[in-house]
């Protein structure tokens, strides 16, 4: 079988690299649907660059009186020089996200046509042209014009903050003062201000730094950054200050502390800064105890340790997404088939998991990767997610158990949490692992959150980014890099939105408590990632030898409910096959009977289960029964028991599936794989009118088998005796009798040598043969009576004729003796 697998595989990736085409279209088409406006999306920025794409619609309301100052790019998308520089402004925008509500950034297109004339209104004749707007701009403003701007984002940070200490009255409201502090304000400052902490960054006049952090934490509560320059002497002895910069820690009654950073930088403050004690976002309730919030919801709180990676996450992803992500889409075709195989080969080659999951992520494989044609049906790969075939050591546990990826209220967190660390640990399984296609698992991601990922928006800005850089990942651990970096954009973007849990605040991860080696600076002193020391750190945080296996199931568990599940099943199936079987009887006692053929029950008598009450017709085919029964059980022990589903479903998911229990049938040739559509039409129906025809065929049956078993004197004794009378009245009691033996019968038993058959039938006519006899000693008791009647009235009448005569004859010697 795994040799059947490792040849599906292959013929995937064949499949994959023939349509580049068709996924490409398909990419394209996708962009077309998720919602953007056109425009932007045509421009050099997305929405995903949190950049404010400026149209002639919003223009208005953006640049005018905005309670923010705005930094606005007009470029052309065909400027060579726009194109170089778009970058680096979508690197400003990550980098100043904090800043927002002080001032934020904006582009326009001045290339496409609908924007010109918002090109025109504000006098661009050059590309790229950056214009600021004061806050509360009026609506006559042409902005201010920024001459030889920067082309690199410190510079460009630097200028913004240049520009804003200019700022006219009315300053931004929430921008907070950036000019230098002195030891006067700072003693009275607690009496005016409400805050827990306030850090002083110590720096020499040049230095943006101290501007830098404070503008970091504008959105933040319960701190204040002040700077204070080396020239504040006061201040710089009494907290005895040496190095600049540095950061202290200044608490009412005059306490100070210094901050410990790894390195005296701007990154380094603001991380540390922002995860004080006390210190929140605003607008974001406090974190609180977790297990306080989430004891009244259904499952307790999971202590978990948040640096570490959990199986029971990946596992209940796995459930999520195959169970329930899945299961929105009732037909997967085309694309989306596509995506599911590549995501169900990569689990199956990368997925750590138990050998139980590994099991059935195999056996969902082998299956998938068999599916010839363009649609499956999410009801039959939800048979093999449920391993209805109850193959051995198999199952995928059901239901959820979030341990890392527990959220602090219920819509947080989890799922979404849980894609990422999946999609982490398998692409560095895969450099662990060792496979060939550095992109393997990228693509499979991408396809996937493309095709199913519920969250339409959060699909839409990851396709951005998988388009823009994906290509360029050529080697296992540049995989294993870029959905690292990715992920750490996603967290810049959402930092501070509503889908942030407040007890795990979206950071650029690994911190540098998590990771000290991972951070370091530039030369000029900008943060800068030590990607020699990421990728270590990142391949050993998630190895499969790191993943904790707390809070999961025993497999033996798992199976046990697995198996509990499907005999719940079983039993309700077979609850509702008897109730739709009693009514059909009801139907058909009342139904005057069909005619039907011989011919037709030998197409019907290997269906399993509630066709089980055409058994008697067997007998009919004597030793053919047995050639029959012989290629069944060689169908059946082929490796896909999953492909014989249940007759009760729908002509639809048979002809999706691989092979539907119709190929099992024994009119049909062994190696035939593809249904016939006519013949199974044909058989279904046949069926049918056969179910409909039952009890005329009953009684054929009874007379058929006059005629043809008279020669078989095992049966000619009870044969003779069903010639007659009482037969037709009996004849419902007779299929009720054979259905309840059919009832208890198991399949198997059926395939037994023909010889069972015949004690079974001889064990039926036996009673036929009795019940025959029955009705005619009533007859005879019948005749009996009335012979009895017939002479005791007879005799009755002889003796009173006798009596009278008699009488007679006393009287008349006494009268004639006179
Ligand atoms: C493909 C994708 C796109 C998404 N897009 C959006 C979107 O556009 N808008 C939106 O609101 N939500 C989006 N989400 C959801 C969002 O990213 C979070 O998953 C969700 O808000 C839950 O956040 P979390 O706090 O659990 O941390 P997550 O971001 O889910 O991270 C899970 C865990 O991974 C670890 N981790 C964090 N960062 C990294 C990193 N850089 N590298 C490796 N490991 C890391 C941490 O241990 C963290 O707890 C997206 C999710 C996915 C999977
Ligand atoms: C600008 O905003 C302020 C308050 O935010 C408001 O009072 C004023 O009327 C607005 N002006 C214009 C021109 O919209
Ligand atoms: C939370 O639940 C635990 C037990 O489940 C209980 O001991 C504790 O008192 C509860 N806490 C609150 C705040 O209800
Ligand atoms: C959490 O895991 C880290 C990394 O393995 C370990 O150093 C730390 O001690 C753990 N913390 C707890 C509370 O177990």
């Amino acid at each position: 079988m795994a040799r059947r697998c490792g040849r599906a595989t292959s013929w995937l990736t064949g499949q994959i690299k023939i349509h580049p085409g068709k996924i490409a279209t398909s990419a394209v088409w996708l962009c077309f649907c998720l919602l953007f406006p056109p425009a932007a999306e045509a421009g050099l920025y997305s929405s995903s660059d949190q950049v404010i794409l400026l149209t002639p619609d919003n223009v208005q309301s953006v640049l005018i009186n905005s309670t923010a100052a705005i930094v606005a790019e007009f470029y052309a998308s065909w400027c060579g020089h726009c194109v170089a520089f778009s970058p680096l402004y979508k690197s400003l925008a990550r980098d100043i996200k904090e800043w927002k509500p002080a001032v934020d950034l904006a582009a326009v297109d001045c290339a496409a046509e609908v924007n010109s004339k918002v090109c025109t209104g504000f006098g661009i004749t050059g590309y790229p042209t950056i214009k600021f707007f004061h806050a509360y701009s009026k609506a006559d403003s042409k902005g201010q014009a920024v001459k030889g701007f920067p082309r690199e984002v410190r510079g460009l940070r630097h200028m913004i903050i240049d520009i804003l200490e200019t700022h006219a009255e009315p300053w931004p409201p929430a921008c907070p003062p950036l000019e230098p502090t002195s030891q006067a304000e700072i003693e009275s400052f607690f009496e005016t201000n409400n805050v827990e902490h306030l850090a002083l960054i110590f720096e020499e006049a040049k230095s943006y730094i101290g501007r830098e952090v404070t503008l970091d934490l504008l959105q933040f509560e319960n701190v204040a950054v002040r700077r204070v320059l080396g020239t504040e002497e006061d201040l710089v002895t009494k907290l005895q200050v040496t190095e600049f910069p540095s950061c202290y820690l200044y608490y009412p009654g005059g306490n100070f502390t210094r901050l410990k950073v790894k390195i005296e930088a701007r990154a380094f403050y603001t991380y540390a800064l922002q995860r004080l004690p006390g210190v929140v976002r605003s607008g974001k309730p406090p974190p609180v105890i977790v297990e306080v919030q989430t004891n009244n919801t259904e499952d307790s709180w999971r202590p978990f340790n948040m640096s570490r990676v959990y199986m029971a996450d990946l596992e209940s992803t796995l459930h999520y997404s195959l169970r329930v992500e899945l299961a929105a889409h009732t037909i997967i075709r085309g694309e989306a088939l596509v995506s599911l195989k590549k995501y169900t080969s990569v689990l199956t080659k990368y997925f750590p998991g138990r050998p139980v999951v590994m099991n059935l992520l195999r056996s969902m494989n082998c299956w998938l990767q068999n599916q010839t044609g363009d649609e499956i049906l999410y009801e039959a790969l939800k048979k093999i997610l449920d391993n209805s075939a109850l193959s051995p050591n198999t199952a995928l546990p059901e239901g959820v158990r979030w341990v890392g990826c527990q959220g602090s209220q219920p819509h947080l967190r989890r799922y979404p949490c849980g894609v990422w660390t999946l999609f982490h640990v398998l692409t560095v399984q895969a450099k662990n692992v060792g496979g060939t296609d550095p992109q393997e698992v990228l693509r499979a991601m991408r396809s996937y959150v493309r095709s199913f990922f519920g969250c339409r928006p959060c699909a839409g800005h990851f396709e951005n980014m998988a388009r823009e850089s994906m290509n360029e990942v050529n080697t296992l651990s540049s995989a294993v890099l870029w959905l690292w970096s990715r992920h750490n954009r996603v967290n810049n973007r959402l930092a501070g939105d509503l889908s942030e849990d407040p007890n795990f605040p979206k950071i650029q991860w690994p911190s540098p408590e998590m990771c000290p080696a991972c951070h370091t600076v530039k030369n000029n002193g900008d943060h800068r990632w030590h990607n020699e020391q990421v990728l270590p750190f990142l391949l050993s945080y998630f190895s499969s030898g790191s993943i904790l296996t707390d809070y999961l199931e025993d497999e033996s568990q798992v199976l046990a409910k697995q198996r509990e599940k499907h005999e719940r099943q079983q039993q309700a199936i077979e609850a509702q096959q008897h109730g739709e079987r009693k009514a059909r009887e009801a139907l058909d006692s009342m139904r005057p009977p069909l005619p039907s053929h011989a011919t037709e029950q030998e197409e019907e008598e290997e269906d399993e289960g509630e066709e089980e009450e055409a058994m008697v017709d067997e007998e009919e085919e004597g030793g053919e029964g047995v050639v029959a029964a012989d290629e069944i059980g060689g169908k059946t022990s082929e490796p896909t028991p999953w492909a014989k589903p249940e007759m009760e479903v729908g002509r639809g998911r048979r002809r999706a599936q691989g092979r539907p229990s119709i190929v099992g049938m024994r009119m049909r040739e062994p190696q035939e794989d593809i249904v016939d559509l006519d013949s199974f039409v044909n058989q279904h129906y046949k069926a049918k009118a056969m179910q409909l025809a039952a009890s005329s065929r009953v009684k054929q049956r009874t007379l058929q088998r006059k005629e043809e078993q008279e020669p078989v004197p095992v049966f000619g004794l009870g044969m003779e005796l069903d010639a007659g009378l009482g037969m037709v009245g009996l004849q419902p009691m007779e299929e009720d009798f054979e259905l309840d033996v059919g009832l208890q019968r198991k399949r198997l038993q059926k395939r037994e040598l023909a010889g069972r058959y015949f004690n079974e039938e001889a064990e039926l006519s036996h009673r036929g043969r009795w019940m025959s006899m029955l009705s005619i000693g009533f007859s005879n008791v019948d005749i009996s009576l009335c012979v009895i009647l017939y002479l005791m009235s007879s005799m009755c009448l002889l003796a009173m004729f006798l009596f009278f005569k008699n009488r007679h004859k006393l009287r008349r010697p006494k009268v004639a003796l006179p």
